[in-house]
């Protein structure tokens, strides 16, 4: 809103009190407020504690000129916006270009001509409420934009994790294999290791003192060793450690998968490794793909990116989840040589001077018909059963992929199937 300027505060600094009494007479006339100083010491302390909403300012006066004050006004973040008309007599040679250079607006001569003055300041304060009022818009739209932002981002999140819901059941299962692993192998363990004590309690009972080879105590022992099958015993040992060992890093690898996928990004980028990231999408979706479809990977060296880790996990995890879809309709008779597969291959390529991270996933399903190629990234479009897809992946995944400055592209055919490619800039532009 544009301020009232009858209510606005003018301060006037004039050493000549006769000129001071007019200004001040002329402006007051108005309906201004008006602060008259006859130094500049005083004015400035006086605008530094209520800074006015503009300044008519003579430039020669004994102690500090106008000049300085200006620059002192001008270098206070209180008063760098108030706007500062110099005064100058018309017998003096105004140096314009300095009054301007130090952060004057304006400025008018003595003998004053009302109306000019007048004007002057009426458009000086007009500018600076208009400034004001952009700036204040500005404002409003910045923390709009940046709602927006957060909006957008817990959208992101809210189909990521009705997505994760989807999947609960076989992750459940995943995580279920390696612990019942787990438990099998300990149960063993436990057996072995009463089997153990129950060997050790003999040796400490009949062998520690006993220097001699006593016939009776090593026959006892022997007959020992063969009930609790000792050397079978010995042998099975490395075998259950190793058994729970690999469960509990299956497990943490599931876990930690579900972590990477589930986290909330803030903006920040992160160093990322992009194929650890590609794995835990596959982790997370193991139970959809596992024994049905092979997944071929072909990572190669990669520069470092910086990226949000959980949402490019979560673009993975959609272009994968969306391939094993398309492999798990039957429609298409397959031969032995011609299996059910995924193939994922990392590369650096360039396009125009920047060079980028190339993640091209491909699947030999049924392809996308030609005329929904250009509506698969349209929020809401979906060929599948209602239940089945919301039709928001894609959509989210290339919002996702431009935040990162990214692309992502999409070639698809009856013949050689579907390849979403995913395209990240790297640190440095060539
Ligand atoms: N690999 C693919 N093979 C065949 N069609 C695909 C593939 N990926 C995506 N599509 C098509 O794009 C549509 C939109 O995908 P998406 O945005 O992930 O939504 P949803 O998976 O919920 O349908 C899918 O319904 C499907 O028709
Ligand atoms: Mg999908």
């Amino acid at each position: 809103m544009f301020k009232n300027y009858f209510n606005n505060s003018i301060m006037i600094v004039d050493d000549k009190p006769a000129n001071l009494k007019l200004l001040e007479k002329m402006l007051s006339e108005k309906g201004y407020l008006v602060r008259p100083f006859p130094k500049g010491m005083m004015a400035l302390n006086a605008a530094f504690n209520d800074p006015p909403d503009l300044i008519l300012l003579d430039i020669n006066m004994p102690e500090i000129d106008g000049f300085e004050v200006c620059r002192r006004l001008k270098s206070d973040d209180r008063t760098k916006q108030v706007p500062i008309i110099f005064i100058s007599a018309l017998t003096e040679t105004l140096d314009k270009i300095k009054a301007f250079e130090i952060g004057g607006v304006d400025y008018v001569t003595k003998p004053f001509q009302f109306e000019e003055v007048y004007a002057r300041v009426k458009t000086h304060l007009n500018l600076k409420a208009t400034q004001q009022m952009l700036e204040e818009k500005n404002q409003l739209l910045e923390k709009t934009l940046s709602d927006l932002k957060n909006t957008q981002n817990q959208l992101v999140q809210s189909e990521k994790m009705a997505a994760l819901g989807v999947l609960t059941a076989g992750i459940a299962h995943e995580i279920n294999n390696p612990v019942n692993f787990i438990k099998t192998s300990a149960l063993g363990l436990e057996q072995d290791i009463k089997d153990i004590e129950q060997l050790l309690s003999f040796y400490k009972d009949n062998c520690i003192t006993c220097r001699h080879n006593d016939a009776a105590v090593n026959e006892h022992l022997e007959s020992l060793k063969k009930e609790i099958d000792f050397d079978l015993l010995i042998s099975e040992l490395p075998e259950l450690m190793n058994n729970i060992n690999e469960g509990v890093s299956r497990t943490q690898e599931i876990v930690s998968s579900l972590r990477l996928y589930s986290r909330m990004d803030d903006f920040d980028l992160k160093k990322i490794d992009i194929h650890s990231l590609i794995d835990a999408a596959l982790v997370i979706l193991k139970n959809r793909y596992n024994q049905k479809i092979d997944i071929k990977k072909e990572y190669n060296m990669m520069p470092e990116i910086y990226g949000q880790p959980g949402k490019l996990t979560q673009v993975f995890t959609n272009i994968l989840a969306n391939a094993i879809d398309a492999l798990q309709n039957n429609s298409i008779n397959r031969t032995e040589s011609d299996k059910k597969r995924i193939s994922i291959n990392t590369s650096v390529q360039s396009r125009g001077n920047i060079d980028y991270i190339q993640i091209a996933i491909n699947d030999n399903g049924y392809g996308i018909a030609p005329e929904n190629l250009d509506k698969i990234f349209d929020p809401f479009f979906t060929t599948k059963d209602v239940g089945k897809g919301s039709g928001l992946g894609l959509a989210i995944s290339i919002g996702i992929v431009r935040e990162h400055n990214g692309m992502l592209e999409v070639d698809s055919s009856n013949e050689s199937g579907t390849t979403f490619s995913v395209l990240l800039p790297t640190k440095e532009e060539k």
